[in-house]
């Protein structure tokens, strides 16, 4: 089979190097792809979102199978796209995708069908939003933790603010609603109610009917070790988690995904792809923080090096219904990944950083390198992002997948790199 990746992270990388491994693939491309990827698979200098691009090049190709990385071709109609010119393509339709790409519709699904969520309201305008502010924090039952503003649309992972005070929350308002820091996808905010508990991401594979949930796992959003600092695309992830409930990936099947995905075929078109749940655990049991509706990054580099059966294998199922006959059977082991960032990330970085060490950390033990941020200039790599690469190491249980990673990522420099030096952490202290 002729397949084809779209995107070019961390996530890519690593769905390029488990699709490599599949008897069935004979010839791989990854649009735009990234230097690591490079080695696996023919980059195409085609973005993500030019849809038609992509569309023309999979016909004039002739792929069997295009695999949809990143949201945001996938809410703007990339799968709808493809099959209307018979591509068969990997992904949610964008009706269905609605379940990342708006934050209320996700709401209003999970409430009409009891789905475990935060309590929420819906403001079309900042005086509205205000207004629900002061009265939620005149509430101290309902307040006492803070609450929760975000903007309704795709806001590339920031249009989430965790407010402590009440002033918090109003400015996060004015920066969403008045400011439009996130264009229109601030024209409506949710503001919900804070919860606390440990975080859990499942992501679920279907096609719109049989939901089959991959081993959980936790990623890490902010950039310092002890969750401190700012919010990142995410500095790394292990899985399986221990300090979530044993049985979280049946509670979130039976709670999350599976309610999820007949609401959406009832709503008309089923959901196909993968179905990622943000959890987090309360002592109120497990509620949804988000859907996203695609593999989550960093958590997928965590994931997929635990998935034993043939990757194209299940996602060939899913697109055509049948992923009732086939296998999908992952290993026991444990898997952490690590991610270096450049220098000055989530802020203001440079790029162009020789990167060293890259061959003796694939060859560590249990090691694999995703690539991220980088780019091959005569034969030298390159940083190219703000997350530059991932080291993920599997072993038989965290401690060993999470000291075999350390080791791996320590043979890696590039000016200015950093990484965390807990990933995984509270859960081997626990
Ligand atoms: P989201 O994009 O909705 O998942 O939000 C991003 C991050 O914000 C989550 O991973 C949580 O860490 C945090 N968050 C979102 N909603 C809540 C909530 N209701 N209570 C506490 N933290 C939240
Ligand atoms: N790791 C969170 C996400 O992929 O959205």
């Amino acid at each position: 089979m002729r397949v084809l990746v779209v995107g070019g992270g961390g996530r890519e990388h690593a769905l390029v190097w488990k699709l490599a491994q599949s008897r069935h693939v004979t010839d791989l491309y990854c649009a735009p792809g990234n230097a690591g990827i490079g080695k696996l698979a023919e980059c195409i200098n085609i973005k993500p979102t030019d849809i038609a691009g992509l569309a023309n090049f999979a016909a004039a190709q002739k792929i069997d199978l295009t695999v949809i990385g990143p949201e945001a071709p996938l809410i703007a109609g990339i799968v709808d796209r493809f099959e209307a010119r018979g591509l068969p393509a990997f992904g949610p339709a964008t009706d269905p995708a609605r379940i990342e790409g708006s934050k209320a519709f996700a709401k209003e699904l999970m409430v009409r069908y009891g789905i475990p969520t935060a309590a929420y309201e819906l403001c079309s305008d900042p005086q509205t939003a205000h207004d629900t502010i002061r009265r939620w924090f005149a509430d101290p039952q309902r307040t006492r933790r803070g609450l929760v503003v975000k903007a309704d649309g795709l806001a590339a992972g920031k249009g989430v603010t965790v407010s402590s005070t009440e002033q918090e929350a109003h400015e996060a308002v004015e920066i969403m609603m008045v400011q439009k820091a996130y264009g229109a996808a601030g024209d409506r905010v949710l503001i919900e109610e804070r919860l606390v508990g440990e975080e859990v991401s499942i992501m679920a594979i279907t096609d719109g009917e049989c939901v089959v949930a991959l081993p959980p796992s936790q990623d890490h959003k902010r950039a310092l070790d002890n969750d401190e600092g700012p919010n990142t695309g995410g500095m790394g992830a292990y899985s399986p988690v221990p300090i979530v409930p044993d049985d979280i990936a049946d509670q979130a099947l039976d709670l999350v995904l599976r309610p999820a995905i007949d609401a959406i075929r009832d709503l008309g078109i089923p959901y196909k792809g993968v179905l990622y749940a943000g959890l987090i655990v309360t002592d109120d049991g497990i509620k949804t923080l988000e859907f996203n509706c695609r593999f989550g990054d960093p958590e997928t580099q965590a994931v997929l090096p635990l998935l034993e059966s043939d990757l194209v294998e299940i996602m060939d199922a899913c697109i055509n219904g049948r992923l009732d006959d086939v296998e999908v059977a992952c290993s026991t082991d444990a898997s952490v990944c690590v991610v270096a960032a450049s220098g000055g990330y989530p802020g203001d970085y440079e790029t162009g950083k020789l990167i060293e060490g890259l061959e003796r950390a694939s060859q560590s033990e249990g090691c694999v390198v995703f690539h991220a941020g980088t780019r091959e200039v005569n034969g030298q790599f390159l940083t190219d992002g703000g997350r530059v690469l991932g080291v993920t190491a599997t072993g038989p249980d965290l401690a060993q997948a999470a000291s075999r990673a350390y080791a791996g990522l320590r043979h890696i420099t590039f000016d200015g790199m950093h990484y965390r030096t807990d990933i995984a952490g509270r859960a081997l202290r626990s």
